[in-house]
């Protein structure tokens, strides 16, 4: 018998999960599929491979990345932590709990090094299109392979889509952003939070970018910060320059009007308005059409394509868990291609998905959509063997996470937490976040005076 093949699309931490799932398997005697990874970039890492390029890359390609410079995890390291590669194992001793991008994208590469699966990815390679043939039951994956500059055209008996959904900027318009005498961009196109000291800065939306990308600005200089919300306002206490008004009505030269009348004059706007699911090289059975939440339809178990189950997603879903949430959707696909679990008839899949859905339009705060999130996850570790984890410990640490932002949304990155995976608690960073002003690898693991905290 020929050994199937699996294509995997993306080699972010969605797509090096699956990797490392199908290793895993391997190492403990499965006979496994043949596994070819295509990745746009030169790297693999995803969002985390920071890039200064924006616009085009080097190939012509839109960039990916959507990080910046100086950013640092928005969450505790050890909610995403890996079940089965510690921060311990990769570092070889406690890191404080908000690593800069550098740490968290080497602690990613670290567990696929060891796992030794570079070998199954083709980099510089985006895939252009996917087809499926009932007939032969077997897809063609057409990818750009850009060093060579050829087109191929490929065989696959499955597909996963991990191809990220943070990318693709979502950009609205309001009136005169074309006249406007400064200075105007999207999240993703924002790389150096210095090209903004000393200007008055307004940001629109209301979200992680906005509450983030803000946060960087105030904490290298900027004069001042607006964010404007469409819904409602952030429940932060933010500092004295930073204030927060209704929805942005339209710009004249440097003047920005608001819902409420007011107005303010500002040196540039940061769109701060979300991403789109885009897969531009997916047909239109194939292709998941969803705005970012908990539980996108059309994905058994958050997955499977139920119109044909032989393709999958990764981390299609808005995301309070992340790396560990990859990895627990990853195991379970490759359980399906394995044939160690088998899939129900399509009618039952979408009322199963359906079900999640109604819970999740019931969802009211943050702690209903974690715990949500958490049994998501639970649910796909107890069908296969990656290691089951404390997920309650958690959904706990979320919440002191969350409280430790209410009390002061530029100190919360100074707090440190116990591993649910070792037991261990992560000391303290030797520096404040606000005065950390050096975002390298070295910088941060340099060792320095700090204790625990609970
Ligand atoms: C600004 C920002 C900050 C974030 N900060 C955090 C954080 O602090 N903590 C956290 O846990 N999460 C954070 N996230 C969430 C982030 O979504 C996840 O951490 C993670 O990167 C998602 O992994 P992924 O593999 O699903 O997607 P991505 O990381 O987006 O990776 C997708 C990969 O697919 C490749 N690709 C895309 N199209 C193609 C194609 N056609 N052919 C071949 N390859 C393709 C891309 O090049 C990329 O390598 C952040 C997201 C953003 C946007
Ligand atoms: N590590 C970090 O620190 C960090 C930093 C940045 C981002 N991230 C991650 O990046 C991901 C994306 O976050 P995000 O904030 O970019 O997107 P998001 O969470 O999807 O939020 C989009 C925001 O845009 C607003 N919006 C959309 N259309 C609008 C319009 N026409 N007018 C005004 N506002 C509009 C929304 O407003 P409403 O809420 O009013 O609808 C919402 O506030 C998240 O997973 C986050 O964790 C992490």
């Amino acid at each position: 018998m020929t050994k199937k093949r699996v294509a995997v699309i993306g080699a972010g931490p969605s797509g090096t999960a699956q990797l490392r799932a199908f290793q895993s398997a391997a190492a403990k005697g499965a006979e496994i599929p043949e596994i070819v990874c295509f990745e746009k970039s030169s790297d693999w890492g995803g969002l985390w491979n920071y890039t200064w390029r924006t616009g085009l890359d080097e190939n012509g390609e839109p960039v990916h990345c959507s990080m910046y410079r100086y950013l640092w995890s928005n969450g505790p390291k050890e909610c995403l932590e890996f079940a089965d590669y510690s921060f311990d194992e990769h570092f070889g001793k406690g890191i404080g709990s908000y690593p800069p991008r550098a740490v968290l994208w080497d602690y990613i590469k670290g567990r696929v090094e060891k796992a030794n699966v570079r070998g199954w990815v083709r980099f510089e390679t985006p895939v252009r299109m996917v087809s499926y043939d009932a007939a032969s039951e077997q897809f063609t994956v057409t990818a750009h392979d850009l060093k060579n500059d050829v087109m191929t055209s490929e065989q696959f008996d499955y597909v996963i889509c991990a191809s990220g959904h943070f990318s693709t900027p979502h950009v609205p318009y309001f009136d005169g952003l074309d006249t406007f005498n400064g200075r105007v961009l999207h999240a993703h196109d924002f790389r150096d939070a210095l090209e903004f000291k000393g200007k008055d800065l307004l940001l629109i939306g209301r979200s992680y970018s906005a509450e983030d990308i803000g946060s960087q600005c105030w904490k290298y200089g900027a004069n001042s910060i607006t964010t404007s919300y469409r819904s409602k306002p952030m429940s932060f206490h933010f500092p004295d320059n930073w204030e927060q008004k209704p929805l942005l009505t339209r710009v004249e030269n440097k003047t920005a009007y608001f819902k409420d009348g007011s107005s303010k004059e500002v040196d540039a706007i940061i769109l701060c308005t979300g991403y789109k699911h885009y897969f531009p090289f997916l047909p239109e059975d194939l292709r998941l059409k969803t705005d970012n939440r908990l539980w996108p339809l059309g994905l058994y178990k958050g997955v499977v394509w139920e119109n044909n189950p032989k393709f999958f997603y990764l981390g299609m879903q808005d995301q309070f868990f992340t790396f560990n949430m990859f990895d627990a959707q990853a195991w379970y696909v490759r359980d399906i291609v394995l044939g160690r679990i088998s899939l129900p008839p399509a009618d039952t899949m979408a009322a199963n998905s359906a079900a999640w859905r109604q819970r999740e339009e019931g969802l009211t705060n943050d702690e209903s959509m974690i715990r949500f999130q958490a049994d998501y996850v639970k649910e796909l570790i107890a069908a296969t063997d990656y290691p089951m984890f404390d997920i309650e410990g958690v959904i706990q640490t979320f919440l002191v996470w969350e409280q430790h932002k209410h009390e002061n949304i530029m100190t919360f990155r100074d707090h440190s937490y116990r591993s649910l995976i070792t037991g261990k608690q992560s000391p303290l960073h030797h520096t404040p976040w606000k005065d950390a002003l050096d975002d390298s690898l070295e910088a941060y693991l340099a060792n320095g005076e700090s204790q625990a905290n609970g």
